[in-house]
């Protein structure tokens, strides 16, 4: 009876399912007790102490100037496109409005929260190549697109994939040469750093996601910082405005502008509050994660990890890797999914996307578009930070047999 039990329990450990990236909830209770003191002093909704302290938390930790705490990561790019004044002119659907709409440029490998705000604002995504070195928006392919789309250009924004830093010297020096600012979406990189500074403090604003496969999370929500000096009280303020509906000040409700429903609650900002406090330690145990696979599988042949380089101090959310043997991705995916694991392709480009096809496309190079090497033979293996070494284990272990 017991041996039966002790089997049945190892067999049902072995195959517990491992995911990609889940919540993780501090051991300490931390986002339970902020939770607590909102229900206590009933400052369920609307907004409240949680969610002040939040924005000022974040804040300190990332080394801005003020923040808005949004009900998600698309919200907060929505509300920093219009703070920069995309999408003034409104346009329709004939063909001449759209050649005179705004462009925006954004990376084409990325997930589509980044870019459909842009369309929120009629205004028109340009999609940039990646660049090998980092995986993010391609410096020459960005000069080009600039060079083709001149004055058209309102804004670009770059994102940190899986969090690893764009190379954000290179960029900025070009939207300063243009004048143009930087959107940075670092809904994956909260917690990296680009020469010793964190992502998302660069541009004019940098946005951050707490949805629920991030590297912390607030079940769902969003954070929009402002970084410019000598603005950013003001633009905050009219973030906040433009997310609470846009109302007036006046006794009755009036609105002189078009508004959104988009501030963050103060009970999701609660479980932010508690998640904040243990970033740190969320990043280091990403970072084990990669450097566990790093040693285990960069051996194999055809098997290149993603780039890492001396600027870049990545959060690594989510641990991928490119394939150039006779082992893809889908091999590694289905031999995973057999045993219960989650894994997942690369983004799919934005310039491959139905809905985005007959948006431009800006490559690197004539020979081809690197984005679409990554997305073909990249993978992200499961980097949950509640794996045990048995996990990390059990998974290297899969992927070897391929190589057999
Ligand atoms: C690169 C990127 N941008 C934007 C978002 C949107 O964030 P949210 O889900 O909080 O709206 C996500 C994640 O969901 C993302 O991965």
């Amino acid at each position: 009876m017991g041996t039966s039990n002790a089997l049945s329990n190892t067999t049902l450990q072995n195959n517990t399912r491992i995911y990609l990236s889940s919540p993780h909830m501090s051991d300490e209770g931390y986002e339970q007790a902020y939770i607590k003191e909102a229900f206590d002093t009933n400052w369920i909704a609307p907004l409240g102490n949680n969610v002040n302290e939040f924005e000022k938390e974040l804040t300190e930790k990332v080394g801005t100037k003020c923040a808005a705490a949004l009900s998600s990561g698309t919200a907060a790019i929505h509300l920093a496109l219009k703070a920069v004044g995309v999408g003034k002119k409104s346009g329709t659907d004939s063909a001449v409005d759209r050649e005179d709409r705004d462009v925006v440029f954004c990376p084409s490998l990325t997930f589509s929260a980044t870019v459909n705000p842009i369309v929120y604002q009629n205004a028109t995504p340009v999609f940039i190549d990646s660049d090998e070195e980092t995986w993010n928006m391609s410096p020459v392919a960005l000069e080009k697109a600039f060079q083709k789309y001149g004055e058209r250009a309102k804004a670009v924004v770059v994102v940190h994939l899986y969090g690893l830093s764009a190379d954000l010297d290179k960029i900025l020096e070009i939207c300063d040469k243009y004048n143009v600012p930087l959107i940075e979406d670092s809904a994956e990189s909260l917690g990296t750093k680009y020469k010793g500074k964190y992502t998302g403090t660069f541009g004019k604003y940098g946005i951050f996601s707490f949805n629920g496969n991030k590297i912390i999370t607030t079940s769902g929500g969003g954070m929009l910082v402002a970084n410019d000096i000598k603005a950013s009280e003001e633009r905050i303020a009219k973030v906040r405005f433009w997310a609470t509906q846009s109302r007036d000040v006046a006794r009755w409700y009036q609105h002189s502008e078009l508004g959104y429903n988009y501030r963050m609650s103060n009970i999701v900002a609660g479980i932010g509050r508690g998640q904040l406090k243990v970033l740190d330690k969320r990043v280091e145990k990403k970072k084990n994660i990669f450097g566990f696979y790093r040693r285990e599988l960069e051996m194999l042949d055809g098997v290149a990890m993603m780039p890492t380089n001396d600027w870049n101090e990545p959060n690594y959310w989510l641990s991928c890797l490119r394939l150039s043997g006779s082992v893809k991705p889908l091999d590694i995916m289905l031999a995973l999914e057999k045993e219960n694991i989650e894994s997942r392709p690369i983004w799919k480009p934005m310039h491959l996307q139905p809905y985005y096809s007959e948006c431009d496309f800006i490559s690197q190079c004539a020979s081809g578009s690197v984005s679409e090497k990554i997305f073909e033979n990249g993978i992200c293996l499961p980097s949950d930070t509640k794996m045990t070494e048995n996990d990390l284990a059990r998974v290297v272990k899969i992927i070897k047999k391929l190589w057999r």
